[in-house]
């Protein structure tokens, strides 16, 4: 048997009533805040994200989906929307000199990873983006977006780790205190840490190995580092979210996995996910625009990964009730009745109402059986009787009442859906 290819997955009809729930919540919550969509092709040209998200990164890496097309140019599947929209921001000359520019997306994402709960390689994404403020407001206003999807999503149980990277100044300043530190306990590092100290020493601070958290224990914190400016920055970060009665911790140790990021980076997480535990991160890129050509251009973003909100949305019980398949239910007693019974059903989905008819020429017990399991609550019987005397005979699944309807009473018939 053919078999979708490892850590892809098939969104089946069963679950699909899931999914559509959080791709509305996505444009309503968007909407609130004044974003629009933005939707870009699913590949871009490898340079797109090796020049932006950094070589040294385990996404640039060992992640991505990269070929050759048959003109011999090197595409990229993407493995992340910031990069692709900056992109397309530019390439548009969308306008950001008077407003700002707020964009949101939502759709399919690609890394090479190895597959496990909550991590798959192919995965989707929500994310949303503001473009061209430099202000710590703005930073504040991404926080607040995402806050309010995941409340509005009902979901309890979360933390919202914060952390400043500082300017470049900054930044600099700490990498290269970091390191002299690294190499004082290089002894005591994992192997790979060995290697990320020479090649990217930032994200030494982000493994999981224990004997690395050891040697971490008396490292420099960024926040120690970060100058007037970016250490301003960063208050009034928290202090906005204070206002707003956001809960968050500090974390000094939180990178993120990208290199695109300067001053504010966070990330959310779940208990419920396990290993993968988080569920959304972002930060501010104000270098971004002009590593991919354009002018210099702050920004600050997020994502969230949709899969990882299914696995919390399921293991904190907080799905909504999802109406059945169908409202009415349309049994067709004799195939000769099919003409009249596909008259009644028009005009039943012409009032908006939800109707499945019978197609397989099955006796009325298999189509009562149908019925059930799609969750009609009422079912319209048409046969000769009914035909006959222009009627339509309507059952009440839940208390069995049965009634005759007159023809030209069905179209403003009350039923109680
Ligand atoms: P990211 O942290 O790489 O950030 O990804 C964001 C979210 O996507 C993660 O928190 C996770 O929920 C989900 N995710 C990532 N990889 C996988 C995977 N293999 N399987 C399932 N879910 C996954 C970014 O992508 C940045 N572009 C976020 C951003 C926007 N920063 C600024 N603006």
């Amino acid at each position: 048997m053919l078999q979708a290819i490892r850590g892809t997955k098939d969104i089946l009809p069963d679950n699909i009533d899931q999914w559509q729930y959080l791709e509305n919540k996505f444009k309503t919550v968007s909407d609130l805040y004044g974003y629009k969509e933005l939707r870009t092709p699913i590949f871009e040209k490898t340079e797109v994200f090796s020049r932006s998200i950094g070589e040294n990164t385990d996404i640039v890496n060992k992640e991505m989906y990269t070929f050759k097309d048959r003109d011999n140019e090197n595409i990229t599947l993407r493995p992340e929307m910031t990069a692709a929209l900056v992109r397309s921001v530019i390439q548009n000359s969308l306008d950001y000199n008077l407003a700002v520019l707020r964009l949101w997306y939502f759709g399919p994402f690609f890394r090479y990873e190895r597959p496990q709960k909550g991590r798959y390689r192919m995965f989707h994404q929500y994310g949303a983006e503001c473009i061209s403020s430099p202000y710590p407001e703005s930073d504040a206003e991404i926080l607040m977006l995402a806050n309010m999807l995941i409340s509005s999503l009902n979901i309890k149980e979360y933390d919202l780790l914060i952390n400043s990277l500082g300017n470049n100044e900054s930044r600099e300043k700490y990498r290269n205190e970091l390191v002299e530190y690294l190499n004082s306990v290089k002894d005591q590092l994992s192997e790979e840490s060995v290697i990320r100290l020479e090649k990217n020493p930032l994200r030494v601070l982000d493994s999981k190995d224990e004997r690395d958290a050891k040697a971490l224990e008396n490292a420099p914190a960024i926040i120690d580092c970060l100058d007037n400016e970016s250490a301003d920055h960063f208050h009034r970060v928290r202090e906005m979210l204070d206002n707003a009665g956001i809960k968050y911790k500090l974390d000094n140790r939180l990178v993120r996995g990208l290199d695109y990021y300067s001053h504010t980076v966070f990330e959310f997480r779940s208990d419920a996910l396990g290993a993968q535990d988080s569920f959304g991160g972002g930060g501010r890129y104000d270098g971004l625009f002009e590593q991919l050509g354009g002018k210099p251009t702050p920004a600050v973003g997020f994502a969230m990964g949709v899969e990882r909100l299914l696995l919390i949305l399921e293991a904190e019980k907080a799905f909504p009730k999802f109406p059945a398949y169908t409202d009415l239910y349309l049994v067709v007693g004799d195939q000769s009745n099919y003409n009249y019974a596909a008259k009644v059903s028009e005009i039943l989905r012409q009032r908006g109402i939800r109707t499945t008819i019978e197609l397989k020429r099955r006796k009325m017990k298999g189509q009562f059986k149908e019925a059930d399991k799609l969750n009609a609550k009422y079912t319209l019987i048409i046969g000769e009787n009914e035909e006959q005397n222009n009627t339509v005979s309507v059952k009440n699944m839940a208390s069995g009442e049965q009634s005759d309807i007159p023809l030209d009473k069905i179209a403003d018939h009350h039923f109680n859906l």
